[in-house]
């Protein structure tokens, strides 16, 4: 069996990712359709052997086509439009926008952890903020066995998180060019605590979503949660700190041991040979990697962590792709209607 799928914003940051990991993952693709902006209509893209010609969305994009599966990520402007249009057509959208995350009748999903919740869709699919994949696939077996209380997030984020103007930016600023796209200071020799826009209540949307989407993934709205997150210049892979407390005791060894056996999770944790994860090593990488684990002792029950991983791949792209995949095992053994 194989399927049809639409890429929106395949010119992107991500876009192009999504193409990279399908093939790596050979997924059972019919036919493949790319879509950006007026803009890039007419660029070719080289996709499993093939030219691809990209193609200028319009409200028209997904007529007659038998889209399968759509996945989407340029902007949540573009989402909030184009994602209805598309599963009005037919397609399961599988969209990395913010745009539908929040909604109710939309899964946010994170295939380690919630898999299940794809059965529920009505059409769309959100893939969630790519701060907020890598910890929850840490989180969750933690979750799960000593119940969390408390988070609190400090995050370090790439510029590719911020797309290609954002990647732009730090690679000219190592030129010594001044000129920025899409920063409002400059990122090289830098740290901006400033990602999305600031809200009412002093926090970065970007801050509200980690915090919102965490407890939506997580199944449990009664976390307390709070963050910081930062620009900093590194050019792939998102790294975080995450304080966690606990409602129930814990032993640190089989704590560890837990992490270990989590699938999508790797521990790198040997502080006397230097080895703890960073986000050079875990640049194309698919897993999310976790250190410098370590008891909070100011708490009862807590736990320190240093969770890093390739904000374009597991933050973004391959997350996604992993949804379409799990798509097409409900479709393939019943359990989803197409
Ligand atoms: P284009 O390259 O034509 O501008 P990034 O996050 O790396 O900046 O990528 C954004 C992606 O979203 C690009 O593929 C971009 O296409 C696409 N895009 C932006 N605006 C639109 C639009 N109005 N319609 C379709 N695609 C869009």
């Amino acid at each position: 069996q194989k399927y049809n799928i639409a890429i929106v914003g395949a010119t992107g940051m991500v876009g192009r990712k999504f193409l990279e990991v399908l093939e790596e993952r050979q997924f059972p693709i019919a036919n493949c359709y790319l879509f950006a902006s007026a803009r890039s209509a007419g660029t070719r893209i080289k996709f499993m052997g093939e030219d691809h010609v990209v193609e200028e969305l319009t409200e028209t994009s997904f007529d007659g086509k038998n889209i399968d599966i759509a996945l989407f990520s340029a902007g949540a402007t573009v989402s909030k439009k184009f994602a209805p249009i598309a599963a009005s057509r037919g397609a399961v959208v599988i969209d990395n926008s913010s745009a539908w995350r929040m909604e109710e009748d939309v899964p946010l999903v994170v295939p380690e952890v919630n898999p299940q919740e794809i059965l529920k869709h009505k059409g769309i699919i959100a893939n969630p903020n790519c701060s907020t994949i890598q910890a929850v696939v840490v989180l969750k077996p933690l979750h799960d066995h000593y119940k969390i209380k408390r988070i609190v997030y400090s995050t370090y984020q790439a510029v590719s998180g911020a797309g290609m103007e954002g990647y732009l930016d730090l690679q000219n600023g190592i030129r010594g060019e001044k000129t920025l796209q899409k920063f409002p200071h400059p990122i090289f020799a830098n740290c901006i605590p400033h990602i999305d826009v600031f809200l009412d209540n002093g926090y970065t949307k970007e801050e509200m979503k980690m915090i919102q989407e965490t407890k939506k993934i997580l199944g449990d709205y009664s976390l307390r949660i709070t963050a910081t997150t930062v620009r900093v210049p590194v050019f792939y892979g998102h790294s975080e700190s995450i304080n966690v407390e606990f409602e129930k005791d814990f032993d640190l060894d089989e704590l560890r041991e837990l992490l270990a056996k989590s699938p999508g999770v790797i521990v790198v944790d040997d502080p006397k040979n230097n080895q703890y994860p960073m986000p050079i090593y875990a640049e194309n990488k698919d897993e999310v990697f976790v250190g410098r684990i370590r008891r909070d002792e100011s708490v009862p029950s807590g736990v320190n962590l240093w969770v890093v991983a390739d904000n374009i791949r597991k933050g973004a792209a391959t997350n996604a792709v992993q949804i379409a995949q799990k798509v097409v095992e409900y479709w393939e053994n019943g359990q989803l209607a197409r």
